[in-house]
């Protein structure tokens, strides 16, 4: 354990054991222990995602000179940001800290996120790329939830670390976050080792509707996992609607809510298109369609023919007719 990976992770170790104690124990942690508990967050849970606080004042350089740690390991740590004099100071400050696990349960991260809002500092912080962190292959929550997804045989992304927490104090447990960035294909892979089935359950507002089709696609072109769709209702995020409403209803959307990525493609194309007015609904109806002719199951074919031919009140024979001709003119989707 002498090696530089072996140090980083004690530091991170560390790191997240004196920004835990912080939050739950001291006068400076507070204001943010208060801000958590009225976000719907218990001790355990606190304990269980191993929660911190970053001290305004900066916490870990004085404690790890102290220590004689040596300075090059902690100039590579991502812990600190280092002036033009090569002075260090903490990199995280006035944030509430999200310990970033890897597969095994070792910190090898943080996501900070600000306490008060500050429009020149962004929301959340994450750490920078070390010998320990690659973003791009890390999945938040994906050391606990390994074995509720292979159990299931199912797992959940979610767009925030949030809503991941929420989820599972609600008892979904299979549920892991990317890395703020978008969906990497190292992700997808390293999810369908676990899981057959996959549910993206991104924010209801625009962005996360975006985000949405973009994973969707993504992870389509990247794997073979069954996909489906899990959104909020009323375009709230899902820890938002879990403090809004509670458990079990939080649940209940769970259960009852998914939808097939084709539902999904059907109700993103609707958005931003009046379909009271004809020309939009011949060429939504079009659009619609071309997705359903890439459908190979004959009966979800027809699920969808029948909700387009209700809700246009059209005769179902004309939209097989024309099905068939979109088919006809349309190469096979790969
Ligand atoms: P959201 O803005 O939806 O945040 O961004 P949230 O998860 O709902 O956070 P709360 O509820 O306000 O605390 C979703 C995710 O995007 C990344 C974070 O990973 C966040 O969880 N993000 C967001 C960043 O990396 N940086 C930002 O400035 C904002
Ligand atoms: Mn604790
Ligand atoms: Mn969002
Ligand atoms: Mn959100
Ligand atoms: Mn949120």
């Amino acid at each position: 354990l002498n090696s530089e990976v072996g140090q980083l992770i004690g530091l991170y170790e560390d790191a997240a054991k004196l920004y835990h104690h912080v939050l739950m124990n001291t006068q400076v942690g507070e204001a943010a222990l208060t801000y958590l508990h009225q976000r719907g967050l218990t001790d355990e849970i606190l304990n269980t995602f191993n929660i911190g606080f970053a001290p305004t004042e900066g916490l870990l350089k004085p404690l790890f000179e102290e220590r004689h740690v040596d300075y090059q390991l902690l100039r590579t740590s991502g812990l600190f940001i280092e002036n033009q004099d090569g002075q260090l100071r903490d990199r995280f400050s006035g944030r509430v800290m999200f310990a970033i696990r890897n597969g095994s349960g070792k910190v090898i991260a943080f996501s900070g996120r600000l306490l008060v809002k500050d429009p020149d500092a962004p929301k959340y912080l994450n750490s920078p790329e070390t010998k320990i962190f690659h973003k791009s292959e890390t999945l938040f929550n994906f050391d606990l939830a390994k074995r509720e997804i292979r159990k299931a045989d199912a797992v959940i992304l979610f767009e925030g670390f949030m809503d991941v927490i929420a989820a599972y104090s609600a008892g979904i447990k299979n549920g892991i976050a990317s890395m703020g960035t978008s969906l990497t294909t190292e992700q997808i892979s390293i999810l369908q080792r676990v899981a057959q089935t996959l549910y993206v359950s991104y924010d209801g507002d625009d962005a996360g509707q975006n985000a949405t089709h973009r994973a969707l696609s993504l992870i389509g072109s990247h794997s073979n996992m069954q996909l489906g769709v899990i959104q909020m209702p009323e375009g709230l995020d899902p820890d938002e609607y879990l403090r809004k409403y509670d458990a079990t209803q939080f649940r209940a959307v769970y259960e009852g809510a998914k939808e097939t990525p084709v539902g999904f493609a059907l109700r993103f194309l609707a958005r931003n298109r009046n379909l009271d007015n004809q020309s939009d609904q011949l060429s939504y109806i079009n659009e619609v369609l071309k997705i359903v002719a890439g459908v190979n199951a004959p009966v979800e074919r027809d699920l969808y023919l029948n909700q387009l031919a209700t809700r246009f009140n059209l005769d179902k024979a004309s939209l097989q007719q024309q099905l068939a001709d979109v088919s006809q003119n349309q190469a096979p989707i790969p």
